[in-house]
């Protein structure tokens, strides 16, 4: 028998949903609300009058809906000729001052809390914690980016050299970086491109999704209203087009992408084939994220986990969880508590605070999801299937696949997949994820210290969850970013990440 010392070890706030404002040196206005518990329906508000005011700022706050103007791909060019042209004068900005333009955005960020909730919710579909959370950790950003910087770009490191000669390092921007970000977190990654290419001395061309663009448009004015000049910091509006006219420009320094596979090698493909320097893409994109759940795991806290892990967010984030094994002894409780708790999520809109899962982007998006779930029907046995409103809602489904194989590509919503393994059946189940050549995300719940280790050591993946969900990394306390299938690995929220933007200079000089 194992006892249950490895969970009572754990603090009690590294349970459940992100809480940005746990970071020691993010200083957030934590009176906004209060997470008395978390649990798989989210964060619940401890304080009424602090919810009914954020409430009712956000529904005061009507943000205007202006025309956006897609850019036409001839515009590339010109675009990125601007940016060349802003790249002397803010690549010769002290480190020190980018680093304040990042603190005062992250304060703005904050004071405008309520505006940009209303454009996450309206404009992305974002229930209001993930609507919340998302400003958080946009603020995050800026923030841990400005103190990384601060260290990083605050002069030159003197090296050891002979009698002589002096030597030294610096680290200076590259010229002018492309940020891609994704409809997903419209505001949190889209400003962690963005403002860590600029922390770096790189001017940015950033192409928002196609999805959510007034996101992009408001995070830029917001962030040349914090003092990063007009000519450091351009927008371009559109869809894949766009972004294949800038990544293919011969004058960009850099590329920084948020979103598929198929998009990243597609770029990595055209920055081969373009003339010009060569340049570093920095690309973080989607998982088959399976969690691992053996006989010792404790079921009402796996059922938690699982269903903030598979269904928060509806499933729309790359860390979400797709494919759950369970040992075989404790499958069937394991999957009646996990259906139990996954009907007990409310479905619907995003206006009401209660509930749990809102729409998936686009009807797009739903047509896929429900062709999925279509095939599924047919292929797997169903355990849970949810009630979805009129619109663009797809309901929380569990499916148990006879074969992790079946599953062969991400499905990005609130689809669980489930397969059972026996007791020495381990071995196979790593050796279906490593097949699967994604590596982001991984679960594992366990009680037994040489099973944790020797997951951890045999699987390449970049986010390793242990007795906990697998959502929700929190800048500078999870830094992101995954292996293989799953991005090019570099940690965003981490402290190597603003030296992947930078180029390093060693000056020698004989004394
Ligand atoms: N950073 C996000 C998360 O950890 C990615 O989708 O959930």
């Amino acid at each position: 028998k194992v006892p249950v010392t490895r969970l009572l070890r754990r603090p009690a706030a590294i349970i459940g949903t992100p809480d940005q404002a746990r970071h020691p040196n993010i200083r957030l206005p934590r009176d906004l609300y209060r997470p008395q518990r978390t649990n798989s329906r989210g964060i619940e508000f401890g304080d009424r009058s602090a919810l009914n005011k954020l409430l009712s700022d956000v529904a005061a706050s009507k943000p205007v809906i202006n025309e956006i103007a897609d850019m036409s791909p001839e515009t590339a060019s010109d675009i990125v000729a601007a940016a060349r042209a802003g790249f002397k004068a803010w690549s010769a900005t002290a480190g020190k001052t980018r680093a304040e333009i990042l603190e005062k955005a992250a304060a703005l960020l904050e004071q405008r809390t309520a505006h940009f909730i209303a454009l996450l919710q309206s404009e992305g579909g974002k229930t209001l914690d993930d609507a919340l959370s998302e400003v958080r950790e946009a603020a995050d950003f800026c923030r841990y980016y400005a103190a990384e910087g601060r260290k990083l770009f605050g002069g030159i490191e003197e090296m050891p050299g002979p009698t002589g000669e002096s030597n030294a390092l610096r680290l200076r921007g590259r010229g002018v970086f492309i940020a891609i970000s994704p409809w997903n977190f419209p505001l949190a990654i889209f400003s962690g491109q963005v403002t860590a290419a600029l922390m770096a001395g790189n001017t940015v061309v950033a192409k928002p999704a196609e999805q959510t663009p007034l996101i992009g448009a408001e995070a830029v004015r917001l962030l040349h209203e914090a003092g990063i000049p007009s000519s450091a910091l351009h927008l371009a509006q559109g869809d894949g087009r766009i972004g294949a006219a800038l990544t293919a420009h011969p004058d960009i320094a850099g590329v920084v992408f948020t979103g598929s596979t198929e998009v990243a090698r597609s770029i990595n493909r055209t920055l081969a084939a373009k003339d010009g320097p060569i340049v570093p893409l920095i690309a973080e994109t989607g998982g088959i994220n399976a969690m691992i759940v053996d006989a010792t795991a404790l079921p009402e806290q796996v059922a938690d986990d699982v269903v903030t892990s598979a269904f928060r967010s509806a499933g729309q984030r790359c860390s979400a969880l797709r494919l759950l094994f369970i040992q075989d002894d404790v499958a069937d409780r394991m999957i009646e508590m996990i259906s139990g708790a996954a009907n007990e999520l409310k479905i619907g809109d995003v206006r009401d605070p209660s509930v749990h899962v809102g729409p998936v982007i686009d009807a797009e998006a739903k047509q896929r999801l429900d062709a999925h779930i279509a095939r599924m029907k047919k292929q797997a046995r169903v355990h849970f299937a949810g009630q979805a409103p009129e619109g663009n809602y797809v309901a929380p489904h569990i499916f148990e696949l006879s074969d992790a194989d079946q599953l062969t590509e991400e499905v990005f919503g609130p689809i669980l997949h489930v397969v059972r393994y026996p007791a020495d059946g381990l071995a196979r189940v790593l050796q279906s994820i490593e097949r699967s050549g994604y590596g982001l995300t991984l679960g594992i719940h366990s009680r037994i210290d040489d099973t944790i280790e020797d997951v951890i050591d045999r699987l390449s993946v970049g986010n390793i969850y242990v007795n906990r969900n697998m959502i929700g990394a929190v800048v500078g306390v999870q830094p992101f970013g995954g292996h293989g299938l799953s991005g090019t690995g570099p940690k965003a929220g981490g402290p190597h990440y603003l030296t992947r933007f930078a180029a390093e200079q060693t000056v020698t000089v004989n004394t």
